[in-house]
């Protein structure tokens, strides 16, 4: 099943369909699509990554050249007479300047979300937080997909009547375009409690027992039942699915979707369910086929029975064109359809007209969320908790006047890396899209305030109440981790080092694989397209805190002001009244007149890092080219890597392979020719 292929990169130059600023992707070793009878294609937790990763070449491509690989593969499906479906399992929103910086939000990320031919979609959480949002699923998401938006468990107060009821319909039975699967289908989202009150969540458990989830599970005419949901494939939710459905259908395969933890992740419920979890920020593009599945059957395909044993495979989609094209079968010219030219420029206009290249500063190294342990000079926490807070707070009149001040904030409101080199408006927003601010409680007894953290970090009560409300407050990857312990790198493991992990049967070629996804799953270790070298992953806590106007190792202050994020506020105050300090929203203040996290940091970044035109004395210099190239470590890493297959007589089938893809004139005239081509 497994073909290696080392393609050169027929497209240099060429690559006009994703975003004109994105970085061309790098050449690796791919792993093959394995097509069956029925076929998906999976995204989930886009949070408006509409526009591509345009700092990282490996998720360069955007969702208009996703709109053309899905033509392919329908194409390619029509063909051969099988079928595709493309399902989003939500969190759709916030977490990327395209939604989060236009006005209204999410202007352009309708419009561009509704291009996409979506089989089956739903809502995340974060479509849920604010009222404006699930009113935009209703008079948007909802209709644009009308009849494939499924709500199996999330009502809405209609804000036209007031009346309360399903956002979409409950459920769906339909029979697929070619082979004729009946499919019923479901569209679930995990037992969330911070929505807003304009919707009602059922419980996963509440929602198995209702009439009409009983009474649909009565049909016999089903020949797959299909579960798709923002919800983690390991979650007590989809267990108690998984069974409440076994229970009633023990012979029915089931297929799962899920989301929220932005992993890439597949299950085993049984020899005939399985889950996939495909990712987050458009990096990932989820594959996943079934063969052997009885069908009703078309005017043109009889209809068939079940065979004794059914085959699930999963691939996980680098979303770049180098993956693209391969998996297509379609080169530079080929590729791009019409539509999806047109949407990646729908997507460049979102951008320019909102102004993302805009720069205010240039970081001087990287500073990651989980890839760095915390504290570390490379953390991005660290950096908040040292640097940002206490500069930014300093300046304040309570401060400047001798007042001191503990800074607490959740490190889930920090949503991606800083890469080194321009900081701009869009990297803003990738850090910290949301709109909340900081508050404050005045001259809080130091000796309470200084053990908040420690309630909001460890087991305790407070820790318990938030996890019984599923109220989390690190990035979401934090939260997958706990189910599976086995994501975390130790300390010692450096980053980049690339011999420790025996990722892939070619192993010559391992120590020369650029880092990437290498995912473990029930399946194994042969999940991703793109064969990468491992990226390491650290737990962080769910605060950070900083001082401000003391030193908390040596002073011990009378008197404090607690600022916290105001995401966590009802956290604060029950962790005070734990410590017997009663405090109520009447006595929080909004700090600096509820200006917003994100405009602190980008305030910050621009005092800090604006080499160029603040009159800096230690001016670093610029590092070289970053937004319009990619990450400096791309072209050395590709030679070598492309040089050693060359070279090594293992890889006899994979220069075979070279010979027959088209390279063309343009690699000829790629500045890399030179050291690729055989003396
Ligand atoms: C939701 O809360 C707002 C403000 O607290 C209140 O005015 C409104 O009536 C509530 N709506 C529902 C459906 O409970
Ligand atoms: C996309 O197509 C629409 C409809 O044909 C057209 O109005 C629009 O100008 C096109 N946009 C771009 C960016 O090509």
């Amino acid at each position: 099943m497994m073909h290696l292929l080392l393609p050169l990169v027929p497209f240099l130059g060429t690559a006009l369909c994703a975003q004109p600023s994105a970085p061309t992707p790098i050449a690796a070793p791919l792993r093959e699509l394995p097509w069956a009878q029925l076929n998906f294609l999976h995204t989930t937790d886009i949070h408006g990554w509409w526009g591509g990763h345009l700092q990282e070449p490996s998720y360069s491509a955007d969702w208009g050249d996703y709109i053309s690989f899905a033509k392919h593969l329908h194409d390619k499906a029509d063909a051969d007479g099988s079928d595709l479906l493309l399902v989003d399992t939500g969190d759709r929103i916030e977490g990327n300047a395209i939604y989060d910086s236009s006005k209204p939000r999410g202007k352009f990320t309708y419009e561009i979300a509704k291009e996409q031919r979506i089989d089956l979609i739903c809502s995340g959480n974060h479509e849920l937080y604010k009222k404006t949002s699930s009113d935009g699923e209703f008079y948007h998401t909802v209709p644009d997909f009308k009849g494939n938006y499924i709500a199996s468990n999330l009502d809405i107060y209609n804000p036209k009547t007031g009346k309360l009821q399903p956002l979409a319909p409950l459920y769906k039975k339909f029979t697929t375009k070619n082979q004729g699967i009946r499919i019923l289908a479901f569209g679930f989202i995990f037992d969330f409690t911070m929505n807003a009150n304009n919707t009602v969540i059922h419980k996963v458990a509440d929602t198995m027992k209702e009439d009409w989830f009983q009474e649909v599970l009565q049909e016999r005419d089903v020949d797959l039942i299909l579960v798709f949901g923002h919800v983690d494939i390991r979650s007590v939710e989809y267990a108690t699915i998984f069974s409440t459905i076994r229970g009633l259908q023990p012979f029915t395969p089931i297929q799962f979707f899920g989301g929220h933890s932005h992993i890439r992740d597949y299950k085993r419920f049984d020899s005939k369910s399985v889950a996939l979890e495909s990712g987050r920020y458009m990096e990932t593009l989820g594959f996943m086929s079934i063969d052997g599945l009885s069908s009703g059957g078309t005017k043109k395909q009889v209809a068939v029975s079940q065979t004794p044993k059914l085959t699930f495979s999963r691939r996980y989609i680098d979303n770049n064109l180098f993956s693209l094209h391969h998996h297509s079968n379609k080169d530079g010219n080929s590729f791009p359809t019409k539509h999806g030219l047109n949407v990646s420029g729908q997507i460049d206009e979102a951008r320019k007209s909102l102004g993302l290249s805009k720069r205010y500063g240039c970081a001087p190294h990287d500073l990651w969320v989980n890839r760095r342990p915390y504290p570390h000079k490379e953390s991005i926490f660290s950096w908040l908790e040292e640097q940002v807070f206490p500069q930014s707070v300093a300046q304040s009149s309570r401060i400047v006047d001798g007042g001191k001040a503990i800074v607490i904030t959740n490190t889930g409101g920090i949503r991606f890396d800083i890469f080194k080199g321009s900081f701009t408006k869009d990297t803003t927003f990738l850090v910290s899209p949301f709109t909340s601010g900081l508050r404050y409680i005045k001259d809080v007894p130091y000796k309470a305030a200084s053990r908040v953290i420690k309630l909001l970090n460890n087991e305790g009560p407070i820790a318990d109440m938030m996890s019984e409300q599923n109220a989390y407050l690190q990035p979401a990857e934090q939260i997958a981790a706990k189910y599976r312990p086995q994501m975390y790198s130790h300390l010692g493991q450096d980053s980049f080092v690339h011999d420790l992990h025996a990722q892939s049967p070619i192993s010559a070629q391992h120590d020369r694989l650029f880092p990437g996804y290498t995912t473990r799953d029930d399946a194994g270790e042969d999940g991703d397209d793109t064969l990468h070298s491992e990226i390491q992953f650290y737990n962080v806590p769910n605060c950070i805190q900083a001082s401000v106007g003391f030193d908390a190792k040596k002073d011990t202050p009378e008197n404090v002001d607690l600022i916290y994020n105001e995401f966590i506020e009802k956290w604060v105050i029950l962790a005070l009244e734990y410590l017997d300090e009663k405090y109520g929203e009447e006595d929080t203040h909004a700090y600096l007149d509820g200006k917003s996290f994100t405009d602190i940091m980008t305030d910050w970044v621009k005092e800090h890092w604006d080499f160029v035109n603040a009159a800096n004395p230690h001016k670093p210099t610029m590092p070289p080219k970053t937004i319009s190239k990619g990450r400096t470590l791309q072209e050395p890493s590709f030679a070598r890597t492309t040089v050693q297959a060359l070279t090594s007589s293992d890889n006899r089938p994979i220069i075979t392979a070279i010979g027959m893809f088209a390279i063309g004139v343009t690699f000829l005239h790629s500045s890399w020719a030179e050291i690729l081509l055989p003396a």
